[in-house]
C-alpha cells in the first residue's frame, strides 16, 4: 500500500488539526494511508519565554523566525528519519500545482515523509533556506503563516493516493482534471431545476456519446481558462 507521512512544524497545531481530522483526510488516516505528526515549534524556543523570533538585522518592521528553534525542530525529526524532505511554504517559492502534487504523491510502496515548516510573523531568517528541499508558494499573494499552505499541500497530495477517494470514477475524472486540463461539468438529480435542464446527452445512456461530450467540454473549459487573463 502506498503511504505518506507529513510532519507539521507549527506554532499553531490547533489551527491545522481539525481540518486534517475531518472528512477524506480523516479517512485516509483511519485507513493507514496518511500519517500526520505535529511538532510544536514553541517546544524548541529559546530562554524562559521559549522565544522563536527576533527583529531583523538592518531594521524593518516585524519579527523573523530565528534559526536555532527551526534547525533544532527539523533536526529532531531528521534524527528519527534522515530521509524526510523539508517543505517550506513561502511567497518566494515555486508555485504549487497539480504536477508537483503528483510528484509528491508518486513514489514506490515505501512511506514518503515530508516535513512542512510553517513560518509565522513577518518571515524567517534566510539561512533557514539551507535546510529546505522544497520552497513552495501558493500564488502571488501573502498569507499570515504557513498553516493554510500546509493543509493545501497535504490535501492535494493525499487525495491522489490509491484508496483515498475510492472508485474508478474519481480516477477517471482526475485524468481530465490535472490543473491544466479542467474537469467537465457534472450534474445530479433533478434533471430540471428552476428551468435549468441537465444536458440531454447525459440522460441518453449512450456511454460513447457521453464520453465524447465530456472530453469536448473539458477541452473547451481548459481552452477558456488558458485564454482568460486571470489564469
Ligand atoms: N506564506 C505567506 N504567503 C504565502 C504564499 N502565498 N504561499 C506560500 N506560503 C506563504
Amino acid at each position: 500500500m502506498q503511504k505518506i507521512k507529513f510532519t507539521i512544524i507549527t506554532l499553531f497545531p490547533e489551527a491545522v488539526k481539525p481540518y486534517l481530522d475531518s472528512s477524506m483526510l480523516y479517512k485516509a488516516q483511519d485507513r493507514g494511508i496518511l500519517t500526520v505528526d505535529y511538532v510544536n515549534l514553541r517546544d524548541f524556543g529559546l530562554g524562559p519565554h521559549k522565544s522563536v523570533d527576533d527583529t531583523p538585522y538592518g531594521g524593518g518592521d516585524g519579527m523573523l523566525l530565528r534559526c536555532e528553534p527551526v534547525f533544532s525542530a527539523i533536526e529532531s525529526v531528521k534524527k528519527a528519519d534522515p530521509e524526510a524532505k523539508v517543505v517550506l511554504p513561502t511567497p518566494v517559492g515555486v508555485v504549487w500545482n497539480q504536477s508537483l502534487a503528483r510528484d509528491f504523491a508518486s513514489e514506490s510502496s515505501t512511506e514518503k515523509h515530508f516535513v512542512i515548516l510553517c513560518p509565522h510573523y513577518e518571515g524567517y531568517d534566510e539561512r533557514i533556506m539551507s535546510i529546505v528541499d522544497y520552497p513552495i508558494s501558493l500564488g502571488n499573494y501573502v498569507l499570515t503563516g504557513g498553516e493554510l499552505p500546509a493543509l493545501i499541500v497535504i490535501d492535494s497530495v493525499t487525495r491522489l493516493l490509491p484508496g483515498v477517494l475510492g472508485g474508478e470514477t474519481s480516477a477517471q475524472i482526475e485524468s481530465f482534471s490535472d490543473g491544466d486540463n479542467l474537469e467537465f461539468p457534472q450534474y445530479t438529480k433533478p434533471a430540471e431545476f428552476r428551468g435549468m435542464a441537465v444536458p440531454e446527452v447525459l440522460l441518453s445512456g449512450h456511454h460513447g456519446k457521453i464520453a465524447e461530450w465530456r472530453a469536448e467540454q473539458s477541452r473547451l473549459r481548459s481552452e477558456a481558462r488558458r485564454n482568460s487573463s486571470t489564469a
